[in-house]
């Protein structure tokens, strides 16, 4: 009898498992649009001009590769927090935001989640309704129950604004609530700042704890623009965690790059957090990486090299726009005569397309093209080589249901 006998096997994750459909396809034509993964115009994940420059003065130099403090390069922990916050935060200078080097935006949520079960277990967890499939593996198998609040509007194409400001001043007072700052993933749906004001003040009277996933900064409209919701939190005093990735911005999905913050009321309050922190990333890994947090700090912390990459961050983003037109104006084209205007008005890596379980099951059994269950696909891995199969494959698939 195994110690793992008991144990059933567990259903393939909704989007890394696609991958692993995807990889096992022999067919040459095959396009994966199922990970949020931004691809180049010939379709590999690109190499940053500025990492490369910042990689090729770090191979010239000989590094000692000790342990990193628990919590992450020092000089990393600075410059990310200036990133997320920015610099002149009064959150920052008053000493309140804790800053911990973290293993991606995953890897950031999970101690954010570690630092939950110890101040608030029996809290719930509130996702938007539709969420990154993720999310929901993460808390529960933090010990949370999950619950949702009202985001997207399926019919009107938007977010569903005062269904969740209604959901939020009815949620039960220290609820988490996971938000996304920028390029809602899955729907690439997001509130303005004048929708974010409104939903800040709700969390703020009903007592919330929001929990903010900032994955895509840059992404949307640029790096200041997309952390709107951070610095309106940070005003607010109001306790709260900021988990940022740089898997995306930086091309550095392998590195695992990613910080969690956490904005405290005090400074005292700050120090104590830390030293918990320290005990959470101690229990899973000891410590961080140093490759990646050396590349991104020291762009970040260079003047010229962090304009360079803004600059490369607007390329991709950018690109995904022109995409998006070509995708729109490609199925049009094809004779597709319902509104395709979502695929335009969406932002971020992918088109929340509205196609069924079904379709989306046609589109990867008959045309080899991979998207998820849920009818997201990722148009920052459609390319001049791959977009005219995939504008065939899904006009077919809406065509054959109208
Ligand atoms: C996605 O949503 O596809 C990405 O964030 C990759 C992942 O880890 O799920």
């Amino acid at each position: 009898m195994s110690v793992f006998s008991e144990l059933s096997s567990a259903p393939k994750d909704p989007i890394l498992g696609m991958t692993e459909l995807f990889n096992a396809d022999t067919a040459a034509d095959k396009v994966n649009l199922g990970v949020g993964v931004y691809l180049d115009v010939t379709g590999k994940v690109p190499s940053l001009q500025c990492v490369r420059q910042v990689e090729s003065q770090l191979a010239a130099t000989v590094r000692p590769r000790g342990y990193l403090p628990m919590d992450g390069m020092p000089g990393f922990n600075t410059v990310v927090r200036d990133l997320v916050f920015g610099a002149d935060s009064p959150a920052v200078q008053a000493g309140r935001v804790v800053s911990v080097q973290a293993l991606g935006g995953t890897g950031a949520l999970r101690l954010g989640a570690g630092m939950l079960t110890l101040a608030s277990p029996d809290a719930p967890v509130l996702l938007s309704d539709p969420s990154w499939e993720n999310h929901a593996l993460l808390f529960t198998r933090a010990g949370f129950s999950l619950g949702q609040y009202r985001y997207y509007d399926p019919v009107g194409r938007c977010v569903d604004v005062e269904g969740m400001v209604e959901d939020l001043a009815a949620a039960q007072p220290g609820s988490i609530v996971v938000l996304h700052a920028c390029c809602h993933n899955p729907t690439g749906y997001d509130l303005t700042p004048a929708e974010w004001d409104r939903v800040v003040d709700v969390l703020v009277a009903r007592g919330l704890v929001p929990f903010v996933d900032l994955a895509y900064q840059g992404f949307s409209v640029g790096v200041e623009e997309d952390r709107y919701v951070v610095s309106r939190l940070a005003e607010t005093g109001i306790p709260f965690l900021v988990a940022n990735s740089f898997s995306k911005t930086f091309a550095l999905y392998g590195e695992r790059v990613g910080a969690i913050h956490l904005g405290c009321t005090d400074a005292a309050e700050a120090a104590r957090v830390l030293s918990q922190v320290k005990l959470v990333v101690r229990a899973i890994y000891s410590n961080p990486p140093t490759h990646g947090a050396a590349i991104v700090s020291t762009v970040l912390a260079d003047a010229e090299l962090r304009a360079g990459w803004e600059q490369e961050v607007a390329v991709m983003r950018d690109r995904i726009i022109e995409t998006r037109l070509a995708f729109r104006a490609g199925l049009e084209a094809a004779g597709v005569t319902d509104d395709l205007s979502h695929v335009t008005t969406q932002t971020g890596l992918f088109s929340y397309s509205g196609l069924s379980v079904a379709q989306m099951e046609r589109l990867r059994n008959e045309f080899h093209v991979y998207g998820l269950d849920s009818g997201r696909l990722c148009i920052a891995a459609i390319n001049p080589t791959n977009i005219d199969r995939v504008i065939a494959a899904v006009a077919d698939v809406i065509k054959s249901e109208a």
